[in-house]
Order: structure tokens, then sequence, then C-alpha cells
């Protein structure tokens, strides 16, 4: 084999990430995989030349281009969304191209079967830049960890969401601003309520989940809430009582069910995952050998991704020119063990919890809530109202002690139903470390 040929499908941010990183550091690759790498072939919709560096790349605006050249060995789509990624992925692969690709949505929903594709092609599939953009979070889990029971899983896996909640948190700034800022930067999806709203971390969650499990987790097993009713408020009473707001990836394994949720938590300041900041993201396992582990770094931008897709391009490579094309299983598990998932119901969680109740200041309004409380066997920690006595409604936070998320849904339908109450009520889990 004289060169591994690239075939890269979406020159935009993390395509040419990628095309820059294989340019500048050409000569350490070829060093590493014994023969040059070399993009040949790029197809992009959107652009109609590629920069100068590029002069021996071919543009093309037909992704079949890519898959139908019989002398790419790789292809990388970099394009996002479910379709036509997914068409194009499954042509490579049925022209025996190996595939690689960032699309932490495409492999949620369609993961199973481009899997189950790529297999049967005897193609590699690589998927490093899903999940916590430059870190190597996929390896880690598939090959590092391979030796464990994956008895936990946390994460803060959307840089948008904890770029939002740091910056209310440190500088007190908007919701709104922080969020323009963000897509600015370029790290918030096309769709920024993906990231608001949990979807894109509750995509990342079910990769992570389908190798440390063995299980075929999809998007929809995963319970979601988002971060877009957490107010300055919020923040501000977290902060009081030793606590910061994170919006995290959490799974455990109970052995014959797994935990499977995005929500925002209330993470004491003490814990690691608390003091990842900005635009970070950062990945905790435990493992019942390794004990526990911290994943931390960038998770999004052109040149922490582009180094992940090209770390797959690099893994890939070496696995042509040694003739040992998946040996390490896609998913880490081998196909003829997956199984479909086992995911623990909601209801059957528990843990403290934090409420902000939005209600008319008057009399009779707290007993009513704390005799809902009480009924449903939710025992309150610490009661505190902020708002001034009159017409306007006003906050009632409340902190409980353990309760079971069934018996807390219940209570927070019955609250919001109470004439005095006018805005749907806050609720924020309490993360207990060792739970
Ligand atoms: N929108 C994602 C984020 C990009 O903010 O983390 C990386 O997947």
């Amino acid at each position: 084999m004289e060169k591994i040929s690239v075939g890269l499908i979406g020159f935009g941010t993390v395509g040419s990430g990628l095309a820059k990183t294989l340019n500048t550091q050409n000569e350490q690759l070829q060093q590493k995989v014994g023969v040059p790498i070399k993009l040949s072939r790029v197809a992009d919709i959107n652009i109609t030349e590629l920069p100068p560096e590029y002069k021996d790349v071919v543009l093309t605006s037909d992704a079949a281009d890519i898959f139908n050249d019989p002398e790419i060995d790789i292809v990388v789509e970099l394009i996002g969304g479910i379709e036509p990624a997914k068409s194009f992925m499954l042509e490579a692969i049925k022209q025996g191209k190996h595939v690689i690709t960032a699309n932490k949505a495409l492999l949620s929903i369609h993961g199973k079967e481009i899997f189950e594709a790529a297999v049967a092609n005897n193609v590699e599939v690589g998927f490093e830049a899903s999940v916590g953009g430059g870190i190597p979070v996929i390896k880690a889990l598939k090959e590092g960890l391979v030796a464990n029971r994956i008895e936990v899983i946390r994460g803060i896996l959307n840089g948008t969401a904890n770029y939002i909640l740091s910056m209310m948190t440190e500088h007190g700034t908007p919701f709104e601003e922080v969020l323009k800022d963000a897509q600015g930067k370029g790290f918030a999806e096309a769709d920024p309520t993906y990231d608001i709203e949990g979807i894109d971390t509750a995509h990342k969650l079910a990769i992570l989940m389908c190798i440390a499990y063995g299980q075929n987790v999809h998007l929809d097993d995963i319970s979601v809430e988002g971060i877009s009713n957490i107010m300055p408020i919020d923040i501000d009473f977290a902060k009081e009582f030793g606590y910061r707001i994170k919006l995290l990836a959490i799974s455990r394994n109970h052995g014959d069910h797994v935990e499977a949720r995005v929500h925002p938590t209330m993470v004491p300041e003490s814990a690691m995952l608390a003091n990842i900041n900005g635009s970070f993201n950062a990945i905790q396992f435990t493992g019942d050998t390794v004990g526990d582990i911290l994943l931390y770094g960038q998770g999004a931008g052109m040149m922490p991704t582009g180094s992940a897709v090209a770390a797959d391009v690099v893994d890939i490579s070496r696995n042509i020119i040694s003739a040992s094309v998946n040996r390490v299983p896609p998913l880490s598990y081998l196909p003829k063990h997956f199984n479909p998932p086992s995911i623990t119901p909601m209801s059957d969680l528990s843990c403290p919890y934090y409420f902000r109740v939005t209600v008319l200041d008057q009399p009779g309004v707290l007993s009513a809530i704390s005799g809902i409380l009480g009924n449903h066997g939710i025992s309150i920690k610490s009661v505190i109202q902020k708002g001034h006595q009159g017409i306007e409604p006003v906050h009632v936070v409340l902190r409980t002690h353990r309760a079971s998320e069934a018996a807390v849904q219940k209570a927070v339908r019955e609250i919001d139903a109470l004439e005095s109450c006018t805005e749907p009520t806050v609720k924020i889990r309490v993360l207990i470390e060792d739970d």
C-alpha cells in the first residue's frame, strides 16, 4: 500500500479542521502510519473553491464522486443531520469504504443499522469526534477501560449549555446573551434548542452507553430535560447552598438495568464536575477495577474536533495496513453479544430535590405546598421565600431530603394545579456524589 486516500464530505468547521490537521501534521502522521495519508477529494455544496493549500485536492458538489472513487479508502462524513448523511454513509459502506463521522444525532438514532452494515461489509466506522470533541473518550472507553465493568457515567457533554450556565454563574450574564455569544463562537448546534434542551447531550450519552454496556441504546431511551427554565435566581440559590448547576448526562449500571438521563443537576461545589467551566466538556467514568476516571478538554471547535477525526483516520489506516480491520469491534462488545437496552424507569430513582415554586403571596399557600409534599412522603429540608409582599408572584424555594421521583412527579403536578401557583414549578435534582 503506497498511500491512504481520504475523501471528505462537508468542508465546514470540522471538515476544514480535519483538512488542516492532515496537512500540517502530514510528516509526523506518515512516521506513525508508514505511508502518506492524502486528502484526495472534498464534496461540498456551499463552496466553489478550496483554499490554495489544497491545490491537489479535487472539489466536487456531488458526494457520489467520493464514494464511487475506487482510489478512496476512507470516507469522512462531516455534514451533520440525518439525511442525506445517513444515505451517504450507507452507500460508502456498501462500496467497501471505511467511514468516519462526527454525527452524534445520526449514530444515536440509526447507529444499529450503520454499525451492522459496516460489520457485514467488513469496514470500520470511526466516530471519536461524535462525543467530547477533541477528548479521546471513545477510544478510552473501548480500549483503555476495556477490562472494566462501567458502573457510572457522568458527563458534561455539551459545551454550549455549559458555557451558558458558567457565564450565568460567574458573571450573571443573561441566558439569551450568552447563547448568542456561543453561536458566534461556532460551538452551538445549527438548531441551538438541541444544546439547550439537552438533546445533543442525550445523543452523546446514548453512544457512550452502547459502548459501556453492550446495549443498543437509542436516543428515545434517554429521559431528557434541558436548561431553558433555569433562572439567575436558581443559580444564586445553588451558590448559597454550596452547589453549581450543571447539565449532566448520567447513567448508573444496576446490573439488570441501567439509568439513562440528562437533566440540570445541582452538583456539590467540591465535586470535579462542578468546576468544569466555559465550553469545556468532562466525562467521568467509574469502572469496577480502575475506580474513577475524569477526561477533560475542548468538546467542540474546528481544531479539537479535527484532531479527533484525524485520530480515527490514523487508526483505520493502521488497521488497513496491518490487515486487521475491525480488530476492535466498533462498539467494543462483539456484535453477537449486543443486547436490547434495559433502562431503569425514571420513576424508580430517588435523590434530594430543589424546587422553585412561583406563587401568589397569600395566606395558606405555604401550608398547601408543604401539605402536598407531606402527603407524598416528601420530607422538606429547608424553605426560603424571595420576593416582596404585594400582587406580584413570589418564589418559594424548597429543598427536600431524599425523595422518590415517582412521588415528586405527582406532588409537582398537584402543586402546579394550585390556584395560587402562577408558573410551572422548576425542579432540579441534587447530586449525591457516591450515589
Ligand atoms: N453543540 C455542541 C456543543 C458541539 O456545544 O458541545 C459539539 O458536539
